[in-house]
């Protein structure tokens, strides 16, 4: 029997579909985030975009009364968002649908709120805010995780990794200027702690590799997969004072 090569884009599915998140987070910040929101009972219609296996739309759902769509543009994602959404009993009131992010397919002021962690960055903190900014209603708000400078030293290897992935860094206060460019009034930015990277991401993340790595020995594409990862969670434990994920909240005006 014909098996298919190994793929990057495979390996990276494989690894991420059994975390319960796929990249830096926590319900502790999601809390905290929620807490610029109040009151919580006025979002009924909430969109999370790039919402992955859905760890973040689950905790949303225990705060929030509305319905709640998640986005994705990878379809097994979605299945397993939907097959955890149905383990409890959250059906009525989370979808998992797939689509992109550039292109969204609710109705224009429809939204009371959309959240995105870890996402925005992959089409850039600026598109992405202004697309989503007239698919919500006025009033509305956005909550959104990025990756972002902390400093103003910055790091070449640490850009270089970024730009690789085909993301970019910018400062905090650049990217609050572009929310408020964009037409929204900016209520609160917060930088996630460390272990939302360590003990919630790349703790777990290394596990599952590991479990590929003997799963798939010797493969070439899975020792340069492997090496690819280390190398991301080696350059976060040296430069992690200059960069990190910062929490962007706005508001429609
Ligand atoms: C780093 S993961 C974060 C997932 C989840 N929000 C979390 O924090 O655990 C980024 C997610 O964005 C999704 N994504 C990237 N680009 C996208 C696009 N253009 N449209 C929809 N989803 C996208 C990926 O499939 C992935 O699930």
């Amino acid at each position: 029997m014909e098996t298919k090569p190994l793929s990057m884009l495979n390996l990276l599915l494989e690894t991420h579909i059994g975390l319960k998140r796929q990249g830096p987070g926590s319900s502790e910040v999601v809390e905290q985030a929620l807490g610029f929101l109040k009151p919580l009972n006025q979002f009924l219609r909430i969109a999370d975009l790039g919402c992955g296996t859905g760890g973040q739309t689950i905790c949303l759902a225990q705060h929030l009364p509305g319905m709640i769509t998640g986005l994705d543009m990878f379809p097994d994602f979605i299945e397993k968002l939907n097959e955890n959404v149905k383990s409890m009993n959250l059906e009525n009131r989370v979808t998992g649908i797939v689509g992109s992010m550039e292109n969204l397919p609710f109705q224009k002021n429809s939204l009371d709120l959309i959240w995105s962690e870890g996402a925005i960055d992959n089409i850039g903190f600026e598109e992405g805010i202004s697309h989503w900014h007239d698919f919500l209603k006025k009033g509305g708000f956005v909550a959104v995780t990025c990756p972002s400078w902390l400093t103003r030293e910055r790091p070449t290897a640490v850009d270089q990794f970024w730009s690789a992935a085909g993301s970019r860094l910018d400062g905090v206060s650049t990217n609050i200027e572009i929310m408020q460019r964009c037409g929204y009034q900016f209520i609160a930015s917060f930088t996630l702690p460390e272990q939302c990277w360590t003990e919630n991401y790349f703790i777990p993340r290394e596990a599952a590799i590991n479990r590929l790595s003997k799963k798939y020995a010797g493969n070439e594409t899975m020792i340069a997969y492997e090496e690819q990862n280390r190398y991301e969670s080696e350059l976060y434990s040296k430069y992690k004072q200059y960069y990190g994920y910062v929490f962007y909240i706005g508001r429609t005006i």
